[in-house]
């Protein structure tokens, strides 16, 4: 059996605990103008559906222990291979050789504490120049307008609220609208404490609180949610920025640029709706009582490329929780295991900075890889999470980031995870500031994954 990649997965240097948690149910001063226009903009989610349902996998080639850790299912990966008009690799032992760039730079051997902020931020320009692209400089008022109480789907336990963010850069103004719901209970005492926000990025339907009940949203649960006592607010993407390459003119980038053309290194989509994340913190951080210390970002696939990216940007996001973000997100670029940059940034070419197209089947010319971005959200929390049947998103290479970005948390005082072999199926590590699951199924964001995440984000907000 021979490992034919080098993965450069440092030997522990300490020991780890991993928890393994098992299911458990979990349990102002605004303008109010205007009447909420229900900008609703259907995004159909390209999602990638692999097949049916999986067998139990024989093990294939990659063994690094004798653990039971997840491996890919061998007939899904042959008959994915099998598929002529998909010319990806879904296949182990075909990963090519690939060698990380250094989280913290070449002198790693004496690297203190005190010297990382200067590395994060030349790991930061890095990943914005040539990946996803750097923001617009100016900075625009930003105002909150009330629109309407939003239907509550608890049955009486939240309160929602339907918000505008206007962006003004002169006389000139953008909007786009989110909902936000916060537990009435908890907020309904004579001193109401803080609460912890989860902030989603949402890249599918705009959820209708009217037609949503709280166990028929997987994607957005708001009721678990409530019922944890979180605060939880959404957008969708395409209101902010259109999810489409033609989309440019009518989104946020465009209205930031005045429609000049975009540079090599101006923002893309994906950096964009995390800029709008942060907005929605901004207002949440002002008008509810949110707890500072306890706020989360979550996105699934593209919403999760977008959730890391940014808690990237704004360290004031707690933990970021990136559901099968793939290419882009957690997995590594250079594995080229399923998606690669040439498929992503030709199919997607507004997501990135335009610079990203030029590492095209040249990956191993990128300054940076994923693993990295995952190092940039040291010393806070980040949870990644991977279907089985979602081999386009590379689980194995969304695992690798995190136990890759080890020397970050560690060199910060932070356990995480650093066991090279992954976890078995729906059995959750979580270590220290990081967390990892990998659930049956296809690409979605689920109710279960939701539970799992909840459980690491009470671990992480009772430290
Ligand atoms: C496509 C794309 C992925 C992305 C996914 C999604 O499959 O190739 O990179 O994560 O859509 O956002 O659903």
């Amino acid at each position: 059996m021979i490992m034919k990649h080098k993965w450069h997965v440092r030997p522990a240097r300490r020991p780890f605990v991993t928890r393994r948690l098992l299911t458990a149910a979990l349990a102002s001063s605004m303008t109010m103008v205007g009447i909420f226009s229900n900008n609703l903009s259907f995004n159909s989610a390209n999602a990638q559906s692999l097949l049916g349902k999986a067998d139990t996998g024989a093990d294939t080639e990659i063994r690094t222990t004798e653990s039971a850790g997840w491996q890919a299912d061998a007939k899904l990966v042959a008959a994915l291979q099998a598929r002529s008009n998909h010319p990806f690799n879904y296949d182990e032992a075909a990963v090519p050789d690939y060698e990380l760039p250094d989280v913290l730079g070449a002198a790693t051997e004496d690297f203190t504490a005190a010297q990382w902020p200067d590395r994060r931020a030349a790991l930061l320009e890095q990943f914005r120049g040539h990946v996803y692209g750097r923001r617009p400089q100016v900075t625009p008022e930003v105002f909150f307008e009330y629109e309407a109480a939003a239907f509550d789907p608890t049955g009486g336990k939240a309160i929602g609220k339907r918000v505008r963010c206007r962006i003004r850069l002169g006389e000139r103004e953008f909007a786009f609208p989110f909902l936000i719901y916060t537990p009435r209970q908890s907020q309904q005492s004579a001193s109401p404490e803080p609460m912890p926000l989860v902030v989603l990025i949402n890249n599918r339907e705009f959820p209708d609180p009217q037609t949503m009940s709280p166990e028929a949203s997987g994607f957005w649960p708001v009721g678990l949610l409530i019922d944890a006592g979180f605060a939880t607010a959404v957008f969708h993407t395409s209101d902010v920025d259109p999810d489409r390459a033609d989309g440019y003119e009518q989104g946020i980038r465009g209205f930031f640029a005045e429609n000049a053309p975009r540079g090599d290194e101006s923002w893309g989509s994906l950096s964009a709706w995390g800029w709008a994340a942060s907005r929605v913190l901004d207002f949440a951080l002002k008008y509810e009582n949110i707890d500072p210390q306890r706020t989360a970002v979550v996105g699934h696939s593209r919403g999760g490329k977008t959730a890391l990216w940014a808690a990237a940007e704004d360290p004031r996001f707690q933990i970021a929780y990136a559901n099968e973000s793939g290419c882009g997100g957690a997995a590594l670029s250079r594995r080229r295991y399923g998606e690669t940059i040439a498929r992503i940034t030709s199919a997607f070419p507004h997501w990135f900075c335009p610079k990203l197209t030029t590492y095209s089947d040249q990956e191993d010319r990128l300054p940076v890889d994923q693993h990295q971005l995952i190092a940039l959200l040291a010393p806070r929390s980040v949870y990644v999470a991977s279907a089985a049947e979602d081999l386009w998103a590379d689980p194995r290479g969304e695992y690798l980031s995190i136990v890759e970005a080890a020397p970050a948390f560690e060199l910060l005082g932070k356990t995480s995870i650093t066991d090279s072999s992954m976890p078995p199926l729906d059995q959750p590590r979580h270590v220290g500031a990081t967390g990892y699951h990998i659930r049956p199924g296809k690409h979605n964001l689920t109710r279960h994954d939701w539970q799992y995440f909840l459980q690491f984000a009470e671990s992480q907000f009772a430290e």
